[in-house]
């Protein structure tokens, strides 16, 4: 039986771990020749090697979404070895810990060049590829701190609420021009980003949600698939929310 993304190649940013490397592994199965990209070159190479052995069409490059040299570099490199480009999630992203008066201009500028900026680099280093192959998608992921309001997470706030609207604003720029732009809102999800948490706070914020547990990298993924895949052919500008419930209203 064919892959859900049977004819797709795919760039997935931050795919050395987490939910990047749930993409890769979720758009591998469904028949997607998937560039793995990270500024950890190390932890791409291991992700593409078990997809690899699993007889995945992988190639793992360096990448640091915040440069758009590194952005120049990986299109081009993705391109000459697949012949093709078709698909991008921008994935890649980080948070810290600070609030309005504990945030610097360095730490604002770090996350913000990453989240927020890195996901424009995206778009517009793989936009040609995409509209040349006339049937582009673009999924972004930004977060359900992109929507609703935490304390202490102000640069992730304003890194992820524009990659909402900017998501939203490049749908409509390219409605007409076979390109597809959607976004994804995890809400908790099991990855090495929750690994400092202390298990009394793991407890209290699993309990918070109402589905009563911490999401799979996976799920996050799968909801990708669905977006990049031709099922998705009439959605563009739309938001997925995956947090187990715990958004209200
Ligand atoms: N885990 C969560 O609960 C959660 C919730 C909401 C949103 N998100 C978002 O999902 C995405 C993935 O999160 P995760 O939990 O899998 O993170 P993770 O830390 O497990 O993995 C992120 C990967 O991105 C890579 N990376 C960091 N900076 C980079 C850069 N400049 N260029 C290229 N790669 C870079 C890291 O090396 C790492 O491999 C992020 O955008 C994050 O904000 C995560």
């Amino acid at each position: 039986m064919a892959g859900r993304l049977e004819g797709k190649v795919a760039i997935i940013t931050g795919a050395g771990a987490g939910i990047g490397a749930a993409h890769a592994e979720a758009f591998v199965r469904e028949g997607a020749g998937v560039a793995i990209t990270d500024i950890r070159p190390e932890a791409g190479d291991a992700v593409a090697q078990k997809l690899k052995a699993a007889g995945g069409n992988v190639i793992s490059l360096k990448h640091d979404v915040a440069s758009e040299d590194s952005w120049a570099e990986v299109v081009e490199q993705v391109a000459a070895h697949f012949g093709k480009l078709t698909t991008l999630v921008n994935n890649a992203g980080l948070n810290h810990m600070r609030g309005v008066e504990d945030e610097t201009v360095e730490g604002w500028n770090h996350i913000v060049s990453i989240d927020q900026m890195g996901t424009w680099l995206g778009m517009r280093a793989v936009m040609p590829h995409l509209r040349a192959s006339g049937n582009g998608s673009i999924v972004n992921i930004s977060s359900i701190l992109g929507i609703m309001a935490n304390v202490t997470c102000l640069s992730f706030h304003a890194a992820k609420g524009a990659v909402r609207v900017m998501s939203k604003a490049a749908a409509l720029e390219y409605a007409e021009r076979g390109v597809r732009v959607n976004s994804i809102y995890p809400g908790m999800i099991d990855t090495q980003q929750l690994a400092t948490m202390l298990p009394e706070e793991r407890e209290m914020i699993r309990t918070s949600i109402p589905m009563k547990r911490i999401g799979l990298p996976e799920e996050v993924a799968n909801c990708s698939v669905f977006l990049c895949s031709d099922e998705a052919s009439y959605v563009t500008g739309a938001e997925i929310i995956v947090d187990g419930g715990l958004r209200p209203g």
